[in-house]
């Protein structure tokens, strides 16, 4: 059987890690998953089954059953429901630190990304990838910009998928993820000693996504078919 390879890229809120990830896996025919949509999945089924996002009592009696598809399209899944839209809305994106931050809910996701990485090669992008959950990942990438740049993309993400909120707003909420994300007790945002950083405020997507495929050519000798 040909060997799996995973690439890890993690990093704070809102540092265009899914944008580059996607476009990374797109060129070497890699599964792309999102580990930050399974966190925003069991976010809405909390909220949506009326129980508090902040209580681990609470949002723990979900996990036993819990089923959470990434589709191949990019749409989102979570025990049956098409929830690819709603976990992107500021009920979801401004509880969802609390949700990550439970250790029972990390243990439970972090068995599924482990499940997921084990059949096929998958560029996996969250905040422990590197650090917790695949550390034997053959490249890891640390992904970071400024509050500012991060703020302002996702401000213009969130506009062209019809999120109505005010720049104010998505600042205020990248910087209490990053506190949030960063001071949990278990499995903190943190970059692994074996990563790679890259300041991303001031390249473009695509200087991203050659920096990117060109440290996993050299670590891998993997390289896009036709780029
Ligand atoms: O990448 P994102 O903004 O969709 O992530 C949503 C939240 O989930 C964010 O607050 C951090 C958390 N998260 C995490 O703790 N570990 C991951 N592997 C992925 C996301």
């Amino acid at each position: 059987m040909k060997k799996c390879v995973a690439i890890a890229i993690d990093g704070p809120a809102a540092a265009g890690k899914s944008t580059v990830a996607k476009l990374v896996a797109k060129a070497l025919n890699m599964t792309y998953i999102d580990t930050g949509a399974m966190y925003r999945a069991v976010t809405w089924a909390t909220i949506n089954a009326g129980l508090d996002p902040k209580k681990e009592e609470d949002a723990k009696t979900l996990l036993p059953g819990l089923k959470i598809d990434l589709m191949e399209d990019g749409r989102v899944f979570c025990n049956g429901n098409d929830v690819t839209k709603i976990i992107r809305e500021p009920i979801v994106s401004g509880n969802v630190s609390y949700i990550a931050a439970m250790k029972s809910v990390r243990l439970a996701l972090i068995d599924m990304q482990r499940e997921l990485a084990k059949s096929k090669s998958v560029v996996m992008d969250g905040r422990d990838i590197g650090s917790y959950v695949l550390p034997d990942a053959e490249v890891k990438i640390f992904q970071i910009a400024s509050v500012e740049t991060r703020a302002q993309r996702r401000f213009i993400e969130n506009q062209s998928k019809g999120i109505d909120t005010t720049y104010e707003e998505v600042e205020e909420e990248v910087r209490k993820r990053d506190y949030i994300d960063s001071h949990r007790d278990f499995d903190p945002l943190v970059a692994a000693e074996d990563s790679i950083e890259i300041d991303t405020s001031f390249m473009t997507i695509q200087e991203v996504v050659d920096a990117i495929l060109k440290v996993i050519k050299e670590k891998t000798g993997l390289e896009p078919q036709c780029h």
